[in-house]
């Protein structure tokens, strides 16, 4: 596989369980020996220079790396203290992450009372307490509830909107969607897409448009030959009282159909769009669904 991430972005790494995403992690953060080729994280070369790439990068594992009888604090003073921070150093800055994640309240108590929203914030202060350049997180929201989950992203694009590199693998389409700034998708240890969120969905069919007319079968069939013509639509399928579109850019095509059917007295009953997921796209390159693709929560430690 070939890769490259520019200096802050929000680069996903997306693919179904056994996929091999915690895999090549582990080797771009020293933690695995890399057998074949090279990495080059922070513009140093990982086989060469471990010692320099460990000191810029974070790293925080599908399970964390919390010590459950310490409280939160002790554990995030003692990861900034192992990275070589003095203390005022360190204490300021666990006290300042620890506000911006929200588990202040709980600094002082043992982690193993955190539920696992509060332990996952934990794990990613943790992972960022010596200021890294760059951020690896391994399915950071597995496990969360949704708000917990909506939570970390907008910590997450904070820390990019700072100059954070973040890599992060996750094996939700929609958190890659919402949170990553380009993405590769995996299986198999093969990359089979690359590209921003929106180029790749767009890439699929374009964005779906279904419209309903007055007038049944005729209508819609007329509706069909007139859509057809246009530039911007790629596929059209007559259906029982519509049509279905596949068109470029949805957003740009729907008020030129709106004002062609208008102009030729079609009336419409509902127009409906909606755009490809990664789903879509991961369908497409395999030919089997990523909801399908691997276990659901059966995940193993890595
Ligand atoms: N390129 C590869 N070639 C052979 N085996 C691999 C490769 N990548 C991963 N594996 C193996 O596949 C299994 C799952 O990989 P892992 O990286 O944990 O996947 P993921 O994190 O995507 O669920 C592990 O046993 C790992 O050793
Ligand atoms: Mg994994």
């Amino acid at each position: 596989m070939s890769i490259s991430v520019g200096r802050g972005e929000i680069f996903g790494f997306l693919g179904p369980n056994g996929a091999g995403k915690t895999t090549t992690l582990r080797m771009l953060t020293t933690l695995l020996p890399i057998d074949e080729g090279t990495a080059i994280v922070a513009g140093l070369d990982v086989g060469r220079s471990p010692r320099e790439v460990r000191a810029r990068i974070g790293y925080v594992s599908q399970l964390g790396g919390a010590d459950e009888l310490a409280t939160g604090r002790e554990n995030l003073v003692l990861q900034g203290r192992l990275y070589g921070d003095d203390r005022d150093t360190v204490t300021s800055r666990a006290d300042r992450l620890m506000d911006a994640l929200d588990i202040a309240e709980f600094a002082e108590r043992k982690v193993r009372t955190y539920s696992g929203g509060q332990r996952r914030r934990l794990d990613i202060a943790m992972g960022i307490v010596h200021e890294p350049e760059v951020l690896f997180l391994d399915e950071p929201t597995t496990g969360l509830d949704p708000q917990n989950r909506a939570n970390l992203w907008v910590q997450i694009e904070s820390l990019r909107d700072r100059g954070t590199t973040v890599f992060l693998t996750t094996h939700y389409l929609e958190e890659a969607d919402a949170l990553c700034d380009r993405l590769v998708i995996m299986d198999h240890g093969e990359i089979v897409a690359e590209g921003t969120p929106r180029d790749l969905k767009r890439e699929v069919a374009g964005d779906a448009v279904v419209v309903s007319v007055h007038g049944g079968h005729e209508a819609a069939r007329r509706a069909a030959s007139l859509l057809e013509r246009e530039p911007y639509v790629r596929e059209v399928a007559v259906e029982e009282e519509g049509l279905r579109l596949y068109v470029e850019d949805g957003a740009a095509a729907l008020p030129a159909m709106l004002r062609l059917l208008d102009a030729a007295s079609i009336e419409l009953r509902t127009i409906n769009l909606s755009e490809p997921t990664l789903d879509d796209v991961f369908l497409r390159q395999t030919g089997r669904s990523l909801r399908d693709a691997g276990p659901r929560g059966s995940e193993t430690a890595a």
